[in-house]
């Protein structure tokens, strides 16, 4: 499996998001940024400011395609409920896909609040609730429960997207605007099926027998050949305020 290219599909998914929540942020007057959780830098290379722009992840094997795709960008390694910066370092500090992987998601949004200065920003970019997974037709719904269970067995919660405004709410972050991410850019062209379907086998590899796997897939793609197939992730975005 590709990570990078399934983090590429759902930068593409937050594209507009960005540009939107970035600009509120000011990220134009912004002299340091942070993202932490970076992975490979599927957002970090495509950010557009004159800012220090820095990224820090807990994976090597992350942070050395990171270097690859986010050359401007200095990468520390470490980890995001304890972050290695001094309080106030940052003028914004965002995420993206990355509070649902930490067992402490109060703690990693307490930690990004300590290291954004006074009047700073702090982006969840995109945190989904795999438990609000839409799927049709019916015979299709297995899937959501599987893929979340696969997710658990990670060691994500796959539910966190419906806690994120809280959470932020409960670190003391003054909370602006948050609410469901539209997603831009995933039409079911021939690329993000197969896509979809990478990510849905390597997660199910060893969980689901691989009959019922290739069963669903069958059946995925005949829906999508009468046009019923519908897939939907509730996904949450939530920006705030720092007042320390
Ligand atoms: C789904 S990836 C998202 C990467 C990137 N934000 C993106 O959207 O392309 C989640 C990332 O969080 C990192 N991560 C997980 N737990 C972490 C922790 N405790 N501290 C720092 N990074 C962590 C993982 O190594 C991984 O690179």
């Amino acid at each position: 499996m590709d990570w990078h290219k399934r983090y590429l599909q759902q930068a593409g998914w937050t594209r507009d998001l960005r540009a939107y929540l970035f600009a509120k942020a000011g990220i134009q007057t912004a002299r340091r940024i942070l993202e932490v959780g970076c992975g490979t830098g599927a957002i970090l290379s495509t950010v557009d400011s004159s800012a220090a722009l820095h990224g820090v992840d807990i994976d090597p094997h992350a942070l050395a395609q990171c270097r690859v795709n986010a050359a401007r960008a200095i990468l520390t390694r470490g980890d995001g409920l304890a972050l290695p910066y001094p309080n106030e370092s940052f003028d914004l500090v965002f995420c993206h896909y990355f509070l649902l992987w930490v067992n402490d998601p109060l703690q990693a949004v307490r930690e990004m609040k300590r290291v954004t200065r006074a009047d700073g920003h702090v982006l969840a970019l995109a945190e989904p609730d795999y438990f609000s997974r839409v799927d049709a037709p019916d015979e299709l719904k297995p899937l959501g429960a599987w893929q979340a269970e696969s997710l658990k067995r990670q060691g994500a919660d796959p539910g966190f997207g419906a806690r994120l405004a809280e959470t932020f709410f409960e670190a003391g972050i003054k909370l602006e605007e948050t609410g469901p991410v539209q997603p831009v850019g995933n039409e079911a062209n021939a690329e993000e099926v197969e896509l979809e379907w990478a990510v849905i086998e390597s997660d199910l590899a060893g969980m689901v027998e691989e009959e019922e796997i290739q069963k669903m897939k069958l059946s995925d793609a005949a829906a999508r050949g009468r046009g019923e197939r519908v897939l939907r992730v509730p996904t949450y975005f939530a920006w705030g305020r720092v007042t320390h």
